[in-house]
Formats: C-alpha cells, sequence, structure tokens
C-alpha cells in the first residue's frame, strides 16, 4: 500500500520489539528513514541494522531511556543530528505494572506515568517546532484500559487515559500550527510484554497463561 511517506523522517521509541518494532518495519517499508529508541544498546542496534538492511532506508539506533528527562533530550539531540527536522513521532514506549492498588506503591506509579505519559508530552514539547516546521505528525500509543478500567491494570489504564486526554488538547492546538496528533489504541497483541502479563495474571487468578488469555478474550466480548 502506498500511504506517501517517501522519505519521510519518523522517530519510534519503544521500537526494539513488539508493536513498536512492528510500526519501525511497516514505515521503512513505506521508505521511510527512522530514529529508532529502546534502552538495550544490543536489541536497538540489531533492529536498526535489520530493517536497514531489508528496506534499504536509512535507520539510526538511539539508545535512552524516555522516562527521563535526560534520555528526552538525548532522543531530541539526535533527531536533530541525524534528521535536522522530523515529519512523524511515534510515541509506543511503555511499561506499567499490571497490578491493583493493593500491590502498586508509590514509585510503580511514578514508573508508570514517567515514560508513557511524561516520556511522550516531552517529546512532543520539544519536538513539536520540527513537527510544526514539517506539518508533521503525531501518533500517541494507547491501550484498551485506557477506555475500559479494569482492577489488575489501573495504573496502564490511568496512563493511557490521561495520554489520550491530553492528546486531544495537542490535536486542537495542531489545527493550529498543522500538524496532525492521534490515537491508536491498540487490541490484545501478543508481544513480549503481553505473554509476561498474561502469566502474571493467570497467578493471580489460579489459572495458566492460555487460561487468562482465554477469559480476557472472552471478557472483552472477542
Ligand atoms: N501488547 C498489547 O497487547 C498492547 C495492547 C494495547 C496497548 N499496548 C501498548 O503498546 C505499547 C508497546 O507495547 P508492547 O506490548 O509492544 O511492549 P514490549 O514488547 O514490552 O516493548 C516495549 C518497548 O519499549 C522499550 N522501552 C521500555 N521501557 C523503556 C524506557 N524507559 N525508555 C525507552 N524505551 C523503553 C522496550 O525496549 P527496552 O526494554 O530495551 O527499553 C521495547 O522496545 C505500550 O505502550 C503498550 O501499553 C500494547
Amino acid at each position: 500500500m502506498d500511504l506517501s511517506l517517501e522519505g519521510k523522517q519518523a522517530l519510534v521509541t519503544g521500537a526494539s520489539r513488539g508493536i513498536g518494532r512492528a510500526i519501525a518495519e511497516r514505515l521503512a517499508d513505506e521508505g521511510c528513514d527512522l530514529l529508532l529508541v529502546a534502552r538495550t544498546p544490543a536489541d536497538v542496534e540489531a533492529v536498526a541494522a535489520e530493517i536497514a538492511e531489508i528496506s534499504g532506508r536509512q535507520v539510526a539506533p538511539c539508545v535512552a531511556d524516555l522516562s527521563e528527562q535526560d534520555g528526552v533530550e538525548l532522543v531530541a539531540t539526535e533527531v536533530n543530528a541525524v534528521f535536522g527536522g522530523l515529519d512523524i513521532l511515534i510515541n509506543n514506549s511503555g511499561a506499567a505494572k499490571g497490578r491493583t492498588i493493593l500491590e502498586l506503591d508509590d514509585g510503580d506509579w511514578h514508573e508508570g506515568f514517567a515514560l508513557k505519559f511524561f516520556g511522550a508530552l516531552r517529546l512532543i514539547r520539544t519536538l513539536w517546532p520540527f513537527l510544526k516546521d514539517s506539518g508533521g505528525s503525531v501518533i500517541n500509543i494507547s491501550g484498551y484500559f485506557g477506555k475500559s478500567p479494569a482492577p489488575n491494570i489501573i495504573l496502564g489504564g490511568a496512563v493511557n487515559a490521561a495520554l489520550e486526554n491530553a492528546s486531544k488538547a495537542l490535536a486542537q492546538m495542531g489545527l493550529a500550527d498543522d500538524v496532525n496528533v492521534n490515537v491508536v489504541r491498540p487490541g490484545m497483541t501478543m508481544t513480549d510484554r503481553h505473554r509476561a502479563l498474561l502469566v502474571q495474571w493467570g497467578e493471580a487468578q489460579g489459572l495458566t497463561a492460555q487460561e487468562a488469555e482465554r477469559r480476557r478474550i472472552d471478557t472483552m466480548g472477542l
């Protein structure tokens, strides 16, 4: 499919595996040059090299922890050095713990918001001038529980709801600045993170991961 993305410059966070990696592969396939962010150097470097080889596009790795202000600044500096501008920002990285309120302490709440909410908002704030120049696009990856809360994923749900609310405000600002801001709320996607959550939810209910998956599918009415 030609999405008219040939030659666009895109930043994808959390791109070393799972949904972020799939987004990166697809964007490269559509002709985008990429900057891929994750914390584990070997993983993000390997994925960048693999996608560059398959697609023939420029794909640079960037090692940063986006839950820290320093990490966001490092990424912004890399965007400037590698591209000197930006067309597409995909805020995908997220790793909130899937537990009930009784099992989460203040540190868990801070961590959950630090990465997916503050990390995304800081990147948007820092890179907005580039996106304004290019008439660019922001896509924030949210999640099912942002709209449909559940007790054992209260943190991820709250983070996603906050991100969706802020995205709506940013989308309105984008109308004036010619920046498109959208949220994508993926359904259940079998990534490493999701497999780990199924094991954890299963354990909490005395179920196998497979049984926990079945229960989730039934609950979602799929
Ligand atoms: N899987 C699902 O069913 C599902 C459904 C709805 C929404 N989502 C959302 O989709 C997004 C991706 O989920 P996924 O299942 O693909 O997750 P995943 O497989 O765990 O991948 C997470 C990615 O984020 C990176 N990352 C984690 N912490 C980071 C940090 N502090 N700074 C920078 N990068 C970091 C990871 O690499 P490093 O660990 O090396 O940093 C990895 O590349 C998340 O926002 C999640 O909430 C997932």
